[in-house]
């Protein structure tokens, strides 16, 4: 039995990425490859020199084409089921400094289709409710107006539709039942939606008239996805989309990735301040049973989730962040106080990021494509 299960709809149990990278045969992030990329983008983000994004699926050859001359588009997306929670962000801050880096047009899909299909419980004028909240949180992170293209699927399906059929022609049923697992009781509509997912892998290379390399960065949950976005690539003439992976920013429980159904150990971008400092003042950490026992043995940062959460996002200074694990271990810092001070920094970038949200609300049409 595996130890832990990542497809594109269930993180379970403790992650082994070394080994996810083997399972799915994608590459590690090589020093050689860190170099290549900081010449372009003249500084390595923080995700990068962290491990966060790890792993790779042709970077190389996205920046052999770059530097022959031919810029490549980004794509990522978003499943609107719900509201947005800073796990999400972790690939959107990233794809912000790809645009800027590379200055590259984003391509951003609002899966509305998928979360329909999948989510009992979800009715559709929902999920494309959700498709423009969660989009006011992509336009927080601050793409460039003139190069970022945000499309809801059910909206934007007569463009879509021509690119996903092609694909859908070459992808057998068998296939896409190896890759997700579907069953004879998956309804029809789950089994199509892979093609939908790899369309905009092509459209945009359809819409310019020319074959434009592609860059998916997003957690490694979506990497199914596209492997057979990739098979049949050739097959219709298109490049095959190369990917950036990262890792899963855990909830404020015990493991497991942070996800919005366990909604008390996750940080939505739309908590008030303080409701989401309570989740942190809640979460589990590596401290011991007593404050006298955690000054004489110290705490274990390692299996703590605040200091997960200082180190994926919200401490970017590496000596502070190796300051608060030193003085964790040594038992000079304990949990109350660290928990606090996660929490004044939450709290901060809540508003922040909600007073950008809310002039969102005034740019969102210019986002957004339409047919
Ligand atoms: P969704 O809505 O599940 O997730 C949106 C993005 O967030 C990433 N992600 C995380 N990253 C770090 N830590 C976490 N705890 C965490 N949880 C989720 C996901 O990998 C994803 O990048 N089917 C997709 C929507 C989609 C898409 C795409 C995503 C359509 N096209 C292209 C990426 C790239 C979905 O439901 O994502």
């Amino acid at each position: 039995m595996p130890r832990f299960v990542v497809t594109p709809w269930e993180v379970k149990g403790k992650v082994d990425y070394d080994k996810l990278v083997k399972q799915f045969g994608t590459k590690l992030i090589d020093h050689a490859l860190l170099k290549r990329l900081e010449k372009h983008a003249g500084k390595l983000h923080m995700f990068l020199e962290r491990g966060i994004f790890f792993s790779h699926r042709d970077f190389d050859w996205i920046l052999n084409k770059y530097e022959e001359g031919e810029k490549f588009f980004l794509y990522t997306g978003r499943g609107p089921s719900g509201h947005t929670h800073v796990g999400h962000l972790i690939p959107w801050i990233f794809t912000k400094y790809l645009q800027d880096a590379f200055d590259a047009e984003l391509y951003f899909q609002m899966t509305d289709d998928e979360k329909f299909l999948f989510r009992r419980d979800l009715d559709l004028d929902d999920a494309i409710g959700f498709t423009y909240e969660n989009a006011l949180d992509v336009i927080a992170c601050g793409f460039d107006p003139k190069k970022t293209f945000i499309f809801s699927d059910v909206e934007y399906a007569k463009t879509l539709y021509k690119t996903a059929i092609q694909v859908a022609k070459h992808t057998t049923f068998s296939t896409v039942k190896a890759v997700f697992g579907f069953k004879g009781s998956s309804n029809i509509g789950i089994i199509f939606f892979p093609a939908m997912q790899a369309a905009p892998c092509f459209f945009p290379s359809v819409l310019k008239g020319k074959n434009i390399p592609c860059l998916i960065p997003a957690a490694i949950d979506q990497d199914p996805y596209w492997r057979p976005s990739r098979d049949v690539a050739p097959k219709l003439g298109f490049y095959k989309p190369a990917q950036l992976h990262c890792k899963f920013i855990p909830g404020l429980g015990k493991g497991g990735k942070m996800s919005a159904s366990q909604p008390e150990t996750c940080i939505f971008t739309t908590d008030a301040p303080e409701a989401a400092a309570k989740k942190i003042m809640n979460a589990f950490t590596g401290g011991r049973g007593t404050v006298k026992e955690q000054r004489e043995k110290g705490g274990n940062p390692d299996i703590c989730s605040v200091y997960q959460y200082f180190y994926f996002l919200f401490e970017e200074s590496d000596k502070k962040l190796g300051e608060i694990y030193r003085t964790c271990k040594n038992g000079e810092l304990i949990c109350g106080d660290c928990k606090k001070m996660l929490a004044e920094k939450v709290k901060k970038f809540l508003v922040d990021h909600q007073r950008k949200r809310e002039k969102a609300k005034n740019v969102i049409q210019e986002f957004m494509l339409k047919d």
